[in-house]
């Protein structure tokens, strides 16, 4: 009998040692990544990949693959990041921006592509965490399609959720500070994410989360100054003429982003019909035209040899889905798909193979545990989601959060006509806080010869919000300026001036 109960007693003391082993072990071996299809070397630091369910009954499956630092896990910030859409993956950001690797499209039609570790990693310095957000997106999935009827107020509340899991799950890194990261529509996600996630740190809401402070890049922020922004932005980049500029401030009485007359809106179809062939993600870059879209289309010669490049592809050549068409402000209520705005035309310069070859692949899926194309449907870079912009204006939340102490970084590439710099200047000079770092520009040096050179240029607020362009970049910053853009993020994360 005595002996029974001391083996009884051992296994106790055997199941409680295991309990406390993974609680305070934290992060989970079984989502841990062990190896990556198609990479040719190895992990800098560990990944950890899979799902965080948000609801049982529903099986609600938020998907994230998380990066340790490569520098001091144990100290460095934690950052969320996210992308936009509202509908698009950030395996966006993962794949083309900022993630480990650097995708090299496989040689042979059909065959994997070739991974390479990226030296301008934001892993280099942080811990990363994308998210693929809303569910519906990416690799997140729900067993009730009723889930995908969303908007902002309903995905930030949901991700807040998500959060309070992952910290659960990986409760090691909940002294570390935190950050939330995203561009283009996430300019909305970033903002009502964070409002909610201090709510819950005023609530007392448990785990307690090290909040401090954001990064937008190129964000959606407020109809009416984003939507002002696009005309300064054309004339100021010298793709419109100094008359046509003119005639549509008077005509337009200085408001464009909701004509007001019909000769108003006649000037600004003109100004549209002028940059039209343009890349708007990145007015510098060709626009590359998949043979398929042209192949049918009315539009003239001209326009078909407009992707055609002698340049080896630093950036993508596709432009679909990232945000907006020009002239399609993000306007209160159901957001269309770009079908629904383009009226079912072709939309050009679309092409992610790099991504979708290697998130369809059932042995990439397997390698980071995400559930195979059956259940959660083709990964593809946006998905169309019935998506309703609920929350308003962000002037609001970046008030409120930034005289709360939170730190704010809103950058800029300024050769993005989708959501241009014009915009994000203005209305960060909105908030009406003191200069206190007069507009100047921020330097790197050349990876040649190391001379010092201008990167871009950047207005320094009150209450730690920071304005920074990245010069000659396009909407998804990091993607053509990789080094510049892990210098001002370092700088940044670190309380250093940039
Ligand atoms: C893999 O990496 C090695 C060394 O970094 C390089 O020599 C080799 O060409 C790479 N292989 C491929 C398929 O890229
Ligand atoms: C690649 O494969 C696809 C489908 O297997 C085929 O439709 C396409 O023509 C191929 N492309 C080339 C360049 O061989
Ligand atoms: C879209 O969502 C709204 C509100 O969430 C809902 O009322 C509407 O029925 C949904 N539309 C479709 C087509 O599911
Ligand atoms: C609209 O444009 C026409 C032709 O340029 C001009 O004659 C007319 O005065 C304009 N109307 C207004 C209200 O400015
Ligand atoms: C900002 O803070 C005020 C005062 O606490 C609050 O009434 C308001 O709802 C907040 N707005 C947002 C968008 O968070
Ligand atoms: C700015 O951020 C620093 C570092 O987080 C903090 O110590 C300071 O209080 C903040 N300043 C303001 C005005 O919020």
């Amino acid at each position: 009998m005595a002996r029974k109960s001391i083996i009884l007693e051992y296994s106790i003391v055997l199941t409680l040692l295991a309990f406390c082993f993974l609680v305070t072990e934290g992060a989970p071996q079984s989502a841990l990544v062990t190896q990556i299809p198609g990479l040719n070397g190895t992990f800098n630091s560990k990944h950890y990949a899979g799902y965080v369910n948000l609801d049982e009954s529903h099986g609600k499956n938020m998907f994230y693959y998380f990066i340790e630092s490569e520098k001091n896990p144990s100290n460095d910030p934690v950052v969320l990041w996210l992308n936009g859409g509202p509908g698009c993956s950030s395996f966006d950001g993962f794949v083309y921006e900022h993630g480990p690797f650097n995708f090299e499209l496989g040689k042979a039609n059909g065959s994997l592509p070739i991974l390479h570790n990226n030296p301008y990693s934001w892993s280099k310095v942080s811990n990363i965490i994308y998210l693929d957000s809303p569910v519906g997106v990416g690799l997140s999935y729900s067993k009730n399609k009723d889930d995908y009827n969303t908007g902002d107020l309903k995905t930030a509340s949901e991700t807040h959720s998500f959060l309070l899991k992952w910290f659960a799950i990986y409760p090691e890194f909940l002294k570390n500070p935190f950050y939330i990261s995203g561009e283009s529509y996430a300019g909305i996600y970033v903002p009502t994410l964070a409002s909610e996630v201090v709510k819950g740190i005023d609530a007392k809401v448990e785990p307690v989360i090290n909040f401090k402070g954001y990064l937008v890049g190129n964000g959606v922020t407020d109809e009416k100054i984003d939507g002002n922004a696009l005309v300064p932005f054309q004339h100021g980049m010298g793709l419109i003429s100094d008359k046509m500029f003119e005639d549509a401030t008077t005509a337009c009485k200085g408001v464009f982003y909701t004509p007001g007359s019909q000769n108003c809106t006649s000037l600004l179809l003109k100004i549209t019909q002028t940059v039209m062939g343009l890349n708007i993600y990145d007015i510098l870059e060709p626009c590359y035209h998949s043979p398929l879209s042209t192949k049918n289309s009315k539009l003239p010669m001209s326009f078909h040899k407009l992707g055609e490049t002698e340049r080896p592809l630093p950036v993508r050549t596709r432009m679909f889905g990232r945000a907006w068409p020009l002239n399609a402000p993000v306007k209160e209520g159901l957001v269309p798909s770009w079908p629904e705005l383009l009226d079912n035309h072709h939309v050009f310069c679309t092409d992610d193979t790099v991504a979708t070859a290697w998130l369809n692949n059932e042995d990439v899926r397997k390698a980071i545990h995400a559930e195979p194309a059956t259940v959660t449907g083709p990964w593809e870079l946006c998905k169309h989601l019935n998506f309703t912009h609920d929350a308003g204006s962000m002037l609001p939340y970046h008030k409120n959060l930034t005289t709360r102490g939170y730190r704010a970084l809103i950058y800029s590439g300024d050769h993005d006509m989708c959501v241009p710099y014009t915009g994000s200047e203005k209305w960060t000079s909105s908030l009406g806080y003191a200069i206190v770092d007069e507009w100047r520009p921020w330097y790197t040096k050349d990876q040649i010869q190391g001379y010092v050179q201008v990167a871009g240029y950047t207005q320094g607020y009150a209450n730690n919000l920071t304005f920074l362009t990245i010069k000659g970049a396009g909407h998804t910053v990091p993607e053509y300026k990789p080094r510049e853009s892990l210098q001002f993020y370092d700088n940044w994360l670190q309380g250093k001036k940039i």
